[in-house]
């Protein structure tokens, strides 16, 4: 078995704050199986994570290879596809915008076709539940999301990779029929899980100082380095 501190692909054990720099959103995912182990050391860190009160309302919907989950990856993947669809023609990533094909748009462009066009060959897909105990509320999804981030940042620290999507959204009503889940129950996201084709890599963000108010909203925080770099 791996040690589960350094099979992330490094002889070092992963810094918590590496590992929160470096986790993104991996779409390029191999067939590979994912090991039972590697596969419950990650569920066992999502379920970890805070909830309101400790209630402790998720639950994980794991689809591996059995039939029925192979219906649903194929249903999930008729979603994708038209997520992406309506993503990419909303959001310019056809035509002129991806004419070179080196441009960040076109790699972005190529990256989402092929992860819709494979998303039934994804060895794991996860699904977080949220079990509702009250009426749906904007705050709900404080008692479910940081379980999934918990989730990718455990997969980034055993060498597998993923991305929290919502494009279930589109095929809901028939995955939830093929799945049994009651209502009361929320979808929060779809999360394809496997061993990354390609490397992880830091997270493109702003800098600190666009984020971060000090006092008065707007107002920048004078304590943080100038150029937002943290040491
Ligand atoms: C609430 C939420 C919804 C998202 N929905 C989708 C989605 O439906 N499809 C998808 O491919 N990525 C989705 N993502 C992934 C984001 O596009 C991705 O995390 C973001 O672009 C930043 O990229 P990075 O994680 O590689 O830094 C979602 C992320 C979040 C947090």
């Amino acid at each position: 078995m791996d040690d589960p501190r350094t099979s992330h692909g490094s002889p070092e054990p992963l810094d918590v704050l590496e590992a929160i720099a470096t986790t993104r959103a991996i779409r390029r995912i191999r067939p590979d199986p994912v090991s039972d182990d590697d596969l419950a050391a990650v569920l066992f860190a999502a379920t970890r994570a805070p909830s309101g009160s400790n209630r402790q309302p998720f639950r994980f919907l794991v689809l591996r290879d059995g039939p029925i989950a192979a219906q649903a990856k194929a249903l999930l993947a008729r979603g994708f596809r038209a997520g992406w669809d309506a993503k990419s023609a909303a959001d310019g990533y056809t035509g002129a915008a991806t004419a070179d094909p080196t441009s960040r748009k076109a790699r972005m462009a190529r990256t989402m076709q092929e992860f819709v066009d494979t998303f039934q060959d994804v060895p794991v897909v996860v699904l977080p539940c949220l079990v509702r105990y009250r009426e749906p509320s904007s705050y709900e999804g404080a008692s479910i999301y940081p379980a999934c981030q918990n989730l990718l940042l455990a997969a980034r620290a055993r060498g597998l990779g993923g991305v929290l999507t919502e494009w279930h959204a589109l095929v809901e009503k028939e995955l939830r029929a093929l799945l049994d889940i009651p209502d009361g129950v929320f979808i929060a996201a779809t999360i394809p899980l496997g061993r990354p084709r390609g490397g992880h890599g830091p997270v493109r963000r702003r800098p600190l100082t666009d984020f971060v108010y000090d006092d008065r909203w707007g107002q920048p925080a004078p304590w943080l380095p100038a150029d937002g770099e943290v040491g």
